[in-house]
């Protein structure tokens, strides 16, 4: 099926939504695509992390706010830069919106076009590994393959802490390692399913603490190439415009992570009215 956008803005403008920073490493992905595109961030950082939230909290929380979030910024496509929400409320959120909305679901295409062992690690949130929509990609595209699932809450905690310089905690790293390539079987993983947004922002000490070497495999390029087609941006210079935090207080400590984008503005989202405090 191809969706493309009407597109009201001058320059199609993007919102990229996920509960803190790991939506920034698609959001980097769309950046660097060489497209115009005016770039605004959301982070329903007061609710991280959402791997830890039921699906009943997650389907009340993530629909209604994407909606007035998009009322107000008024997206010509939105992405739900998150693993965990969209395997749970990706319908919810496009029946509630008017403008397309790019969801990103775990890579287990890919990973098992790629693998030569037929052993694939999956490695995500707690929610995300245990979904029925992941079970489904599963049996959907690798069939035949071996998955080894490993759920981690501490990495998605560890990616914040890194862009807020606070220094890299090993033990979840090495906890997530361990978790893969220490179960029955692991020894043979040779490509690894990033299924969470914020992972990529550690594939690099991810794949150093790993006993082989691997393909670490994320969607990033992916959703950058699908926002090309659904918004048919022009090649050009992608432009970080705004970034609102439902908890804004936490979000000044990643203040060279913004910086490093370039963003323009930085708001309050009140998530109660479920919109910016301050008009953007
Ligand atoms: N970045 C998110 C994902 O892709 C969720 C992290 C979290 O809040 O648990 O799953």
């Amino acid at each position: 099926m191809s969706v493309s956008a009407q597109i009201v803005n001058a320059t199609p403008r993007v919102l990229v939504f996920d509960s803190g920073v790991g939506g920034l490493s698609v959001f980097d992905a769309i950046a660097a695509s060489g497209l115009a595109l005016d770039l605004d961030y959301a982070a329903d950082n007061a609710w991280l992390p959402y791997g830890l939230k039921s699906d009943v909290e997650l389907r009340d929380r993530v629909p209604a706010l994407l909606a007035a979030l998009a009322a107000q910024w008024m997206p010509d496509v939105v992405v739900l830069a998150c693993n965990t929400a969209s395997t749970i409320a990706l319908e919810e959120v496009r029946g509630l919106l008017s403008v397309p909305v790019v969801g990103v679901v775990p890579p287990i295409k890919p990973a098992a076009a790629q693998t030569k062992t037929g052993t694939i690690g999956l490695l995500a949130t707690p929610a995300t590994v245990a979904r029925a929509y992941t079970d489904e990609l599963i049996s959907r595209f690798a069939p035949d393959k071996h998955l080894i699932r490993f759920g981690s809450s501490a990495l998605v905690n560890a990616a914040e802490a890194k862009l807020r310089g606070d220094g890299l905690d090993g033990s979840a790293m090495i906890e997530a390692i361990k978790g893969l390539f220490d179960a029955p079987g692991g020894g043979e993983i040779d490509v690894i399913a990033l299924a969470c947004t914020h992972f990529p922002l550690l594939a690099g000490e991810l794949a150093a603490a790993a006993p082989h070497s691997c393909v670490w495999l994320d969607s990033g390029a992916a959703i950058a190439r699908r926002v090309g087609l659904v918004s048919a941006a022009l090649p050009g210079t992608a432009h970080a415009r705004r970034i609102g935090f439902t908890d804004l207080a936490a979000a000044r400590a990643l203040q060279s992570a913004l910086d490093a984008r370039g963003f323009e503005r930085v708001f309050a989202i009140d998530a109660h009215a479920g919109f910016a405090a301050h008009s953007p």
